[in-house]
């Protein structure tokens, strides 16, 4: 540990070595590609994406990506679109957070560090005037890991769609960390007030 501070700490090498780190963090706890280095270099370039991370003894251990939107169709797969705007009603703003992505190494899971990754998240939609947030919550056979998280950020469960990722894993050859390739875990749709 004492050794990993004295070197070289990669992470603060370069945005680049950044962005690698937190690409291949997803890539070991989601799925292989989830999000690549490139793609996190475009947010983190970005004023309508926010990726935040949390850094333990120079090596990234959780990271959120969240995003501005204007259109739920942007973000959902085409088969649940009408589902996911008759869930969310009334509350989501025609300019809203997507919170789309968090993830904690394993290990340092369950300390805290998620639900301070979500709510980093919707502070940032806060500063950019936001009013509501969004944010699709992987449910598989244990649950839905990341609705506490959520909850300590405002996000809560407004409904859940069965098989939400199946047709766009099938379709690009992805796989689920639970299912492998044939997916039929579900989506909890969370919503979030960002001015309550
Ligand atoms: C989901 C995930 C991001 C949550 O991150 P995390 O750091 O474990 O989250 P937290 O520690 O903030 O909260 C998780 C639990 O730990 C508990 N916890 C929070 N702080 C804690 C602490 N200091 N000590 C012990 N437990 C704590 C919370 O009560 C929470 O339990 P709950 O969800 O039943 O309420 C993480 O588990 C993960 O990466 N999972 C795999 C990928 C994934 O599912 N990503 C989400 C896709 S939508």
């Amino acid at each position: 540990m004492k050794r990993a501070l004295r070197g070289r700490i990669p992470w603060l090498d370069s945005v680049s070595s950044l962005a690698e780190a937190i690409s291949e963090l997803f890539d070991q706890e989601m799925s292989e590609g989830y999000v690549s280095s490139e793609t996190l270099l475009g947010y983190f370039r970005s004023n309508h994406a926010l990726v935040c991370y949390e850094v333990i003894d120079g090596a990234v251990v959780g990271a959120a990506i969240a995003k501005r939107m204007t259109d739920i169709a942007d973000i959902t797969p085409p088969e649940h679109v009408d589902e996911v705007k008759a869930m969310t009603d009334g509350s989501i703003s025609s300019e809203f957070g997507y919170l789309s992505g968090v993830i904690v190494k394993r290990g340092y899971q369950g300390r805290g560090i998620g639900s301070r990754l979500c709510i980093n998240a919707t502070n940032w939609m806060r500063l950019l005037d936001l009013d509501s947030a969004l944010a699709f919550g992987w449910e598989d056979k244990d649950g839905c890991h990341i609705e506490g998280a959520a909850a300590r950020a405002g996000l809560h469960r407004s409904g859940i769609i069965d098989d939400f990722w199946l047709a766009s894993v099938l379709a690009d050859g992805s796989s689920c960390p639970t299912c492998g390739l044939t997916c039929h875990c579900s989506a909890v749709v969370l919503v979030g007030d960002l001015n309550a």
